[in-house]
């Protein structure tokens, strides 16, 4: 894993803008599987910006959505679906019919992790896997303990995830859905290139395990030392005793 520190977020946020605008030039029609949270939202915003000068045409990319509440009704707001729409797709010119969405209201959600996999084995697997890193390690809702093999699947969040996914809906716990779809680990960890972005000092400690290893399913990032390139863009916060 290749680390590159960042001064501040901003600083991370051009930094991955860079990497993934170097991505896209080189190609166009690129799978990427994108997360949606805090972390990577300035990264999207730098994006959008370098698309509306015209210094960047992203409108080729095929977009695989990386994780999902299961059982939202049609238009909530929680849907991560949308989110992804509002934070990548639109800054940045993507057709909504180049996305592969992991669908909340599966009526068989087993049935369309299988449909989501045919779609990512269609499309050659993963160019790029831009991640953010949960409290707890997880990649996507692949949550503690997840195997380095485990399948795109239908997961329970973990109390961690419930009270971290909580802050972006007021803060209530009540209003995280306990049951989510997530992208697999084996189809992460096969990504040709992964971005891991992580910012601020309560990711410090996480992010240091996920580092120095060993690779183990008690902190499903450690994994990334399998996978083939991996770069993790981190801030100074996320990164150093005693930063600000
Ligand atoms: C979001 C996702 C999660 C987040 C992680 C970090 O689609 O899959 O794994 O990337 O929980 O979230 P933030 O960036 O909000 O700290």
């Amino acid at each position: 894993m290749d680390l590159l520190p960042a001064k501040t977020p901003a600083a991370l946020a051009e930094t991955a803008a860079s990497r993934i605008a170097d991505l896209i030039a080189a190609r166009p029609d690129a799978a990427v599987v994108v997360a949606t949270g805090n972390t990577p939202l300035a990264t999207y915003r730098v994006l959008g910006e370098r698309v509306g000068r015209g210094d960047l045409d992203a409108s080729r990319l095929r977009v695989f959505q990386l994780d999902e509440y299961l059982g939202l009704g049609h238009g909530d707001d929680r849907s991560l679906y949308g989110w992804m729409a509002r934070a990548f797709l639109h800054p940045l010119g993507i057709p909504e019919r180049n996305a592969v969405r992991l669908p909340s209201g599966a009526v068989d959600p087993d049935a369309a992790c299988r449909a989501y996999d045919a779609a990512v084995r269609d499309a050659g697997g993963f160019d790029l896997a831009i991640l953010g890193l949960g409290p707890n390690g997880h990649l996507g809702f692949n949550e503690p303990p997840s195997d380095r093999a485990a399948p795109t699947r239908v997961v329970t969040l973990s109390p961690e995830s419930v009270a971290s996914n909580a802050a972006y809906w007021g803060g209530d716990p009540a209003r995280v859905p306990r049951q989510a779809l997530t992208a697999g680990m084996d189809l992460l960890l096969a990504a040709r290139h992964t971005l891991l972005l992580v910012s601020g000092a309560p990711k410090r400690a996480i992010l240091r395990r996920a580092l120095d290893g060993p690779p183990t399913a008690d902190v499903p990032a450690s994994w990334l030392h399998l996978a083939p390139k991996v770069t993790v863009v981190a801030d100074r916060a996320a990164l150093t005793d005693g930063a600000p």
